[in-house]
């Protein structure tokens, strides 16, 4: 049996760590041994993984902040270096999406999901190439896209990861030759917080089958006795975050001149999202 190689030494970004997929990414980052730099907007969550990282011998910090703005990415980053003096992996993983015809959609909710989506992304990768070429870091940039970005009719919302598969392919063709690689990650339905922004009658429904009595508020976080609950009961249907976090550890700990490309992660049937 082999084990997973060990992170020890090295540094790794994860944006959007307080929730679902970038938690558990962080958490199993930090648990292979990366200082990890947890980016998001729920301090709690994040000091609660911070702890979890720190009890499995590993060493983590909290930033809370806005993806959507460009400073905040680069002063993200540059925490991590200033703390460790270099970079080795970025996992951008922050992403939001309201479900809504175009024809009926609030404008304000296309802003936000380009602005998290990409503009987020693409500010992460330009300071964490910038900050692993300094290192000369053997490093990883990864993106957490979609399988809506595999479908064409996907909303606003897969334009923005179809976009986030352009720019992974892109970033990597320009990073050819250094040592940094670019992995393009792409989740089926997973149960986290993404469907915060979905009709609270179509989650209420889905709370009402783990028994756990709780009113459902379009925008909020769902309890997670919620998700701990409903991801077993419907397992063919949504994966768990831990999936997804296995695929990038093992992208991020192949040698650098192993090139790992696209991801696609999800349970056995197929949601569209
Ligand atoms: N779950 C799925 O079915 C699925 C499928 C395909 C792709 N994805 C992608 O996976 C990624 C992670 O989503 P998830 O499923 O884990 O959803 P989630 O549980 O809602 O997590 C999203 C994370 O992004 C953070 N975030 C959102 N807007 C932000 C902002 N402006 N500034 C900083 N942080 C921000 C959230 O912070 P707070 O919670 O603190 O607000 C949270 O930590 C996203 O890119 C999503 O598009 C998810």
């Amino acid at each position: 049996m082999t084990s997973t190689p060990s992170l020890a030494g090295k540094t790794a970004v994860v944006t959007g760590a307080s929730s679902g997929i970038g938690r558990s990414i962080a958490l199993h980052l930090g648990r292979a041994g990366a200082h990890v730099t947890l980016g998001g907007r729920t301090r709690s969550a994040m000091e609660e993984t911070a702890r979890e990282i720190e009890k499995a011998g590993g060493a983590a910090r909290v930033v809370v902040h806005d993806v959507r703005d460009v400073a905040s990415v680069r002063a993200l980053v540059d925490g991590a270096v200033a703390e460790t003096g270099r970079l080795d992996i970025l996992v951008n993983n922050a992403g939001v999406s309201y479900p809504s015809k175009i024809a009926d959609a609030d404008p304000e909710h296309w802003r936000v999901m380009l602005e998290t989506n990409v503009l987020g992304l693409l500010a992460g990768a330009q300071a964490a190439i910038r900050a692993m070429r300094a290192c000369k870091a053997h490093g990883h940039i990864v993106n957490i896209s979609s399988i809506a970005a595999l479908r064409r009719d996907s909303g606003v919302y897969g334009a923005t990861k179809h976009a986030v598969n352009a720019i992974s392919a892109t970033l990597r063709t320009e990073l050819e030759d250094d040592t940094i690689r670019v992995v393009n990650v792409m989740p089926g339905a997973i149960a986290t917080n993404f469907a915060r922004n979905f009709d609270p009658a179509f989650l209420a429904g889905f709370a009402k089958m783990t028994g756990v009595d709780v009113e459902i508020r379009q925008g909020e976080r769902l309890p997670e006795e919620v998700l701990d609950k409903l991801q077993p009961m419907m397992k063919q249907l949504l994966g768990d975050p831990d999936d997804v976090a296995r695929a990038v550890l093992f992208a991020v700990t192949q040698p650098i001149e192993v090139n790992v490309l696209d991801i696609e992660v999800r349970p056995a049937k197929q949601l569209n999202l």
